[in-house]
């Protein structure tokens, strides 16, 4: 299943940003492909993803589904679809993963659950799933709390499976991190959106690449659930920043959460640019591999080293 990538790198699913040309354009550049095919996406519409990545031959997709969806209507009709295209890799999220590791396990695909704390990965690892995805500090999206520093190596010793490292990861410096740290696969989210072939409003890939890491905020005010948000964007649609900092808000008149409220994680301050993904990851593997000799600590110390003496 693996065989294909060219890096140890997965764009995240993610709602209005996932598309059909940025899945297809990653699974080609070999990169694990995401795509967000929660509760609200149309069956056609998501079919129609289905049918664009089976005709792929680089890296497999893999198909968000928040856990509750396997217990509405929509959600079965969903998993049928799945099992149709026998996809392999379902990213559950947002609750117990049971059902759906009894059904993808059904057509041999695998479930990776994201996490944000141990207790849930515990818990994730007792209902049966293939791998986790640790979304740590920093994501875009619903963010998590906890430092990938102690984190990802803590997972690590109760856990020896497929581990996702996710959260403020843009570069190569980051996808080395995680693999460092114990991970086997790094996810990048936000920078991703910062390509042509995102499915967002143009104004979200810009900011962006225009904005930096203070200008990031956390709120759970949009829907509930702690996640990272580009200040400018909510005070643009009217938005009091501080007072989102508090409870969940109104929206204003015909202004959509998440679709004109702009998410995007600490990775901001990596992201100078709006760069294709085939530019992007070709980019990414060049710096990947020259990365390589930084990693020679003590090589590294004896240039510094020399550099004090002369
Ligand atoms: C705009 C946006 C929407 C997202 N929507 C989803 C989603 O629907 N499902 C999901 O599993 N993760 C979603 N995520 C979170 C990503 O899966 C991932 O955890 C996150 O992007 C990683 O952090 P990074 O953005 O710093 O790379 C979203 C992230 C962003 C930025």
């Amino acid at each position: 299943m693996f065989e294909k990538m060219a890096l140890p790198l997965m764009c995240a699913p993610m709602s209005f940003a996932s598309s059909v040309p940025l899945a297809v354009a990653c699974a080609d550049a070999g990169v694990i492909a995401g795509w967000q095919g929660g509760i609200y996406t149309p069956l056609d519409e998501f079919e129609r993803y289905l049918a664009a990545l089976a005709e792929t031959r680089g890296a497999p997709p893999i198909v968000n589904l928040p856990s509750r969806i396997a217990t509405v209507e929509t959600g079965e009709a969903k998993l049928a679809l799945l099992e149709k295209y026998a996809a392999p890799l379902v990213l559950s999220s947002l609750g117990d993963p049971s059902r759906l590791v009894e059904r993808v396990h059904g057509w041999g695909g695998r479930v990776v659950q994201d996490v944000t704390t141990m207790r849930h990965a515990e818990k994730a690892l007792e209902a049966g799933v293939d791998g986790l995805m640790v979304t740590c500090s920093g994501a875009g999206g619903h963010t998590g709390f906890l430092t990938p520093f102690a984190f990802v190596p803590a997972v690590r010793r109760v856990y020896d499976g497929l581990l996702i490292v996710a959260g403020g990861i843009a570069d190569a410096a980051g996808i080395y991190g995680a693999l460092a740290l114990g991970g086997d696969i790094a996810c990048m989210g936000t920078r991703f959106i910062a390509t042509p072939e995102s499915g967002v409003v143009p104004g979200h890939r810009s900011m962006i690449a225009g904005t930096g890491i203070d200008r990031i905020v956390v709120s759970a005010a949009i829907n509930g659930i702690p996640a990272n948000w580009i200040r400018d964007s909510l005070e643009a649609v009217g938005l009091d920043a501080e007072q989102i900092a508090g409870g969940k808000i109104p929206m204003p008149e015909g202004v959509r959460g998440w679709r004109d409220t702009f998410s995007a994680g600490q990775s901001v301050a990596l992201i100078d640019a709006v760069e294709p993904v085939a530019d992007l990851t070709a980019r990414l593997a060049q710096e990947f591999t020259a990365l390589a000799p930084q990693l020679d600590w003590r090589g590294r110390l004896a240039a510094i080293e020399t550099q004090w003496s002369n």
